[in-house]
């Protein structure tokens, strides 16, 4: 459609379809026909409620869905089509690991393959537009939200926020496997307080600027389609009514003309925040700022007509709203193709996008500890499984937080798997711990199956105690009193306080939640069938009361060791730094170099696997700059490659990186290139590595 025939079309419609436009309905199934036929609805999200996230809910059918765009085409006066939209968070029915797993796999080419895999599939479901990715920077673990993002790094956030837009809109929006991503929460969500759901945000706008906008920034650069406005407030704003932060960073700084939508609800919350006085002033107010469609929340469609009657509200800002909308749609194809060709959809899952996400649940995995007990031997061995989480009974909590559409009949449990993997060994499974404690004794070694549940993160999921849930840590007590070996395998949605499980096992494995294929990814890592390649994507702390700690923290006026700003009870390390991980060899980074060639600082350092196994390295280029105009941090990763490297291979890295890379941004958002010296680091995670200085002019 041109542009002449969107102008054409908003010039047939009344205020009230123009509101309609900007209305997003919840719950395709209850959705009002009779507001549908009156075209009162542009946008429906698929979800049975506002907490769909932390319920199984019944799967999208794209017969049903065409059912209803019928009604938005046929029996409106001007036949728009309705633009469907799914929390497809995680993979859809290849359910993939959480974010936060798939950010472990430090790993842009396979997040992008597996966004695109969940497109295609949700696309022939009948969706055009999923509510992902969230690139939201988490540094409180205690967030359950933490789960849905990439981790505490913006430059590795910005990665792989991109690889995930790719995947999503590379087909072309308009294409059977394409779908339209949304970029959430812009911006600041992960810094809401004391990490509670919904609370506000203390954040200055130099860490706006360097630490929670760079994910946006990347988003923006790879054709996002939509962005999505958080819940929270900032700077004493809530962000679904501040001018400043939508138009003001998104259009006016940035350039960027998509679709803006706020969260569910968020619309009317301006009045709960105490910011509008009603409903009627709260969509002026949202309208105003820059959020173009009102998710569930009905303010829109209620007041927006009125208020450009009165005079309050311009009808261009409305039109302009309108416009992109339209423009979306027709993005779409969906004034060409508004239906979805019901035989696309697939009875089976294909083996192929199960592939993939085993694949990617197998690098998502990391390991934090082996005193040699794994890979575990496989023939005639006895082991026994035990740990909450190895109940087959409640194998769906593997598929992780927001897990809409996968189904607990295409997945195998780890027991099952891990059996399947040692057909001469003895696997015995016990439920109940005093069961589990009498077993072991007879038996080569146990795999503790622990961690959280996925109901203990993810949205409104917050916790005061990261470390494991009630129970979990006396099972190990009792089990280490049977000196047997023990394999501890802990599900997570967050970043773990694991303290005394690394004291009291003998390897450890944190696998997050991995999707679908969790079980048989997981038994091939125990059993060497594969190895495990995972690069923590936040620090791990000791225990709840060290949060937040994150890598990059300033330097202080007092820095480690001598630092003052210390706790008396606890160190002031994590416990495990910011892109740790281990594998069945050994990597060796050599000294980092660097020098200048034509304008180009060229760091290298050389990588040696001195094991005696194949394995997956990820070099990790960290830079510090060492004076500046502000504080800057400690160490920040400004590059990353994952490669595979064979025993006894070795093999040079290399970044180039020109002085703009280095740079960091000032308190209004430019860039600020300042001449000087820099510490740069190869090395396997944020707190080793031998680094080396140069001056950069
Ligand atoms: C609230 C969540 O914050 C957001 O991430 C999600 O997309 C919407 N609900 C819709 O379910």
């Amino acid at each position: 459609m041109s542009q002449a025939r969107i102008e054409n079309l908003l010039a047939q419609m009344t205020l009230e379809e123009k509101a309609g436009q900007l209305n997003q309905e919840p719950n395709s199934i209850e959705v009002d026909r009779t507001l549908v036929r009156r075209g009162l609805v542009g946008s429906v999200i698929c979800a049975n409620s506002a907490y769909a996230g932390n319920d199984r809910q019944a799967r999208v059918m794209a017969s049903a869905l065409n059912e209803l765009q019928r009604v938005a085409v046929e029996e409106t006066r001007l036949g728009i089509p309705l633009l469907l939209a799914r929390d497809v968070i995680h993979g859809h029915r290849a359910v993939a690991p959480i974010p936060l797993g798939q950010a472990a796999t430090w790993n842009p080419r396979l997040v992008e393959e597996v966004a695109a895999t969940a497109a295609s599939e949700a696309r022939a479901d009948g969706i055009h537009w999923a509510f992902t990715p969230m690139i939201d920077i988490a540094r409180d673990p205690r967030w359950g939200r933490m789960a849905e993002g990439f981790g505490e790094d913006p430059y590795l956030a910005s990665s792989l926020a991109a690889a995930a837009i790719n995947g999503y809109q590379r087909a072309g929006l308009d294409d059977p496997k394409g779908i339209v991503a949304c970029a959430k929460h812009y911006v600041g969500y992960g810094a809401a307080e004391g990490g509670r759901d919904y609370n506000s945000g203390e954040i200055t706008p130099h860490t706006l600027e360097n630490i929670f906008l760079p994910p946006f920034h990347a988003a923006v650069k790879a054709g996002v389609a939509t962005i999505m406005a958080a819940f929270l407030d900032i700077d004493g704003e809530p962000v679904t009514g501040s001018r400043r932060l939508l138009k003001g960073i998104l259009r006016e700084r940035w350039g960027w003309d998509g679709v803006i939508i706020c969260d569910w609800g968020a619309v009317a919350e301006l009045v709960k925040h105490g910011v509008a006085e009603n409903l009627k002033e709260a969509a002026a107010m949202a309208l105003r700022a820059g959020i173009d469609i009102d998710m569930a929340g009905q303010a829109y469609r209620a007041y927006l007509p009125e208020l450009v009657r009165e005079g309050a509200l311009p009808v261009s800002l409305v039109d302009e709203a309108v416009r992109r909308v339209l423009r979306l749609k027709d993005a779409c194809g969906l004034f060409d193709q508004p239906y979805t060709d019901e035989s696309l959809a697939t009875a089976d899952l294909p083996a192929s996008h199960r592939t993939q996400v085993r694949d990617m649940a197998q690098q998502s995995a990391v390991l934090l500890k082996n005193n040699g007990v794994l890979p575990l031997a496989k023939a005639r061995k006895n082991y026994a499984v035990v740990g909450p989480l190895a109940d087959p009974a409640v194998k769906e909590v593997w598929f992780g937080t927001w897990t809409i559409d996968g189904l607990a009949t295409d997945m195998v449990a780890f027991l099952d798997a891990f059996r399947q993997a040692l057909p001469d060994s003895g696997v015995w499974h016990a439920l109940l711990p005093d069961d589990a404690v009498g077993m072991v004794r007879m038996c080569d070694a146990v795999v503790a199956v622990i961690g959280e549940s996925n109901g203990r993160s993810g949205e409104d999921n917050a916790v005061t105690d990261i470390g494991l849930p009630p129970g979990q840590l006396d099972l190990l007590r009792a089990l280490k009193r049977a000196r047997k070996p023990i394999v501890a395998v802990v599900a997570a949605g967050r970043a773990l306080a694991v303290t005394e499980v690394c004291e009291l096992a003998d390897a450890v494995l944190l696998a997050f939640h991995g999707g679908l294929e969790s079980g048989p990814a997981l038994a091939d890592l125990l059993v060497g069938d594969a190895a495990p390649s995972g690069r923590l994507p936040v620090s791990l702390p000791v225990c709840t009361g060290q949060v937040p700690i994150p890598y990059n923290h300033k330097r202080t006026g007092r820095p480690v060791p001598l630092r003052g700003s210390r706790y008396l009870d606890a160190d002031d390390q994590p416990l495990f730094p910011f892109g740790f991980g281990l594998g069945y060899t050994e990597f060796r980074f050599s000294a980092t170099t660097a020098e200048i060639q034509g304008g180009t600082v060229v760091v290298r350092a050389t990588v040696d696997n001195v094991g005696n196994q194949d394995g997956v390295a990820v070099a990790q280029l960290y830079i510090r700059d060492e004076v500046s105009s502000q504080t800057r941090p400690v160490r920040e990763l400004r590059g990353f490659e994952r490669f595979p490297l064979p025993a006894g291979e070795s093999r040079v890295v290399e970044f180039s990186r020109t002085p703009e890379d280095l740079g960091f941004r000032d308190r209004d958002g430019s860039l600020v290139v300042e001449p000087g010296e820099f510490t740069f680091w190869i090395s396997p995670d944020a707190a080793s590595g031998v680094g080396v200085k140069l001056r950069v002019d």
